[in-house]
């Protein structure tokens, strides 16, 4: 199948090779899909995105001009596709669910321990030769009570590593996993309960119409001071500027993300010539006390190949007139039309 895959980075390229194995037609490029480059898709029944990409209804509306006809995403998120209006254009779409949550759960604890062990501060600190420890005491992880807000494939992977550090875990998710209670004593509770007692939050949810902003002030008047807040998900899952405003403040001890709700246009690009103009991420890169990763969870050999095997999988579906297994239809989505 003639597949155009936007938002091409240099290092997934190869997996995308060794997957395809010139079984579909793949075309490169670099750009984004906007409502500017829609147009590009002109003679591809299939394109390809990523979580950066806009495929809000506008966008779709052209893609459909154009004779588009399938959407993978090699993601697993998809808050960037209006999947309702794909449906109403009949635009087949799926995504790359599950690709390795290990990956994901992994720079979680990354963020988590490089926040909490001041370790971005130490390596500032040595590297001007100054060896004291005054501002680099962190906690023990061992017998704290660790909140994971959505306990999914990656949050369950959370879970699992959380429990090797003798952590006493609580979590948050309409669908409570009877075997993660029994393995690693996880105690289900309501938002605001684990909020007010855990001292490390992870969240790992889906940006939903539910999870857009679900940590905002009224969230964050219920952490407790020690509290290191943790993103996985979204970034439109916290109030940036309220994070923000409570970590300045010392209402709560630190804020460790891969995600932010402007990153589009951002994460991905070297920009350190051409500097985005946006106060907020200034902010965030230059507090000492929050830790900005740009988006690389899924940035694994593994979770690469994975990715790339699921996109030609599901191209190969559609191509044999079935419906790929990770079909994607609406739900209670939120997505770039809202907001
Ligand atoms: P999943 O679908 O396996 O799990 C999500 C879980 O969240 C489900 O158990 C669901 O019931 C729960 N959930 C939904 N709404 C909730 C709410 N309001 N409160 C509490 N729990 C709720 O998805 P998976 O694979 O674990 O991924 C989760 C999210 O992580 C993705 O949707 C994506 O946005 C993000 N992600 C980020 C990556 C990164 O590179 N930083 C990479 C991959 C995913």
């Amino acid at each position: 199948m003639k597949t155009l895959i936007y938002s091409a980075k240099d290092f997934e390229i190869p997996f995308l090779e060794e997957a395809n194995k010139d079984v579909h037609t793949f075309k490169y490029i670099t750009d984004r899909l906007t409502t500017n480059t829609a147009m590009m898709a002109l003679g591809f029944e299939a394109i390809s995105i990523f979580s950066a990409d806009d495929a809000s209804g506008i966008v779709l509306e052209k893609l459909k001009d154009f004779g588009v006809k399938y959407i993978t995403l090699r993601s697993a998120g998809h808050d960037n596709i209006n999947l309702k209006v794909a449906k109403r254009l009949d635009i087949k779409v799926a995504n790359s669910p599950g690709y390795s949550p290990h990956a994901v759960a992994e720079q979680a604890i990354t963020l988590l321990l490089a926040l909490n062990r001041k370790v971005t501060l130490a390596r500032k600190q040595t590297q001007n030769y100054n060896f004291t420890l005054d501002k680099l005491i962190g906690f023990d992880l061992k017998d704290k009570t660790v909140g994971v807000i959505g306990t999914g494939k990656i949050g369950s992977v959370i879970v699992q590593i959380l429990n090797g550090f003798g952590c006493r875990i609580m979590a948050v998710d309409p669908f409570e996993k009877e075997e993660l209670k029994k393995r690693f004593y996880v105690s289900y509770t309501h938002l605001d309960n684990l909020i007010e007692q855990c001292v490390v939050i992870i969240l790992s949810v889906p940006l939903t119409s539910d999870t857009f902003h679900l940590i905002d002030k009224s969230k964050l008047d219920l952490m407790q001071k020690e509290t290191l807040l943790i993103n996985v998900a979204r970034g439109a899952v916290v109030h940036t500027q309220d994070v923000l405003e409570y970590v300045d403040k010392n209402r709560i001890s630190g804020y460790a993300t891969d995600v932010y709700d402007k990153e589009s246009g951002v994460f991905f690009y070297d920009r350190s010539k051409n500097k985005p103009h946006d106060a907020t991420l200034d902010k965030m890169l230059t507090q000492d006390r929050i830790l900005l990763t740009p988006h690389q969870a899924f940035a694994t050999k593994e979770a690469l190949a994975n990715i790339a095997q699921t996109t030609v999988e599901n191209l190969s579906s559609w191509q044999q007139g079935r419906h790929p297994k990770n079909t994607l239809l609406p739900a209670n989505q939120v997505h770039v039309d809202d907001h």
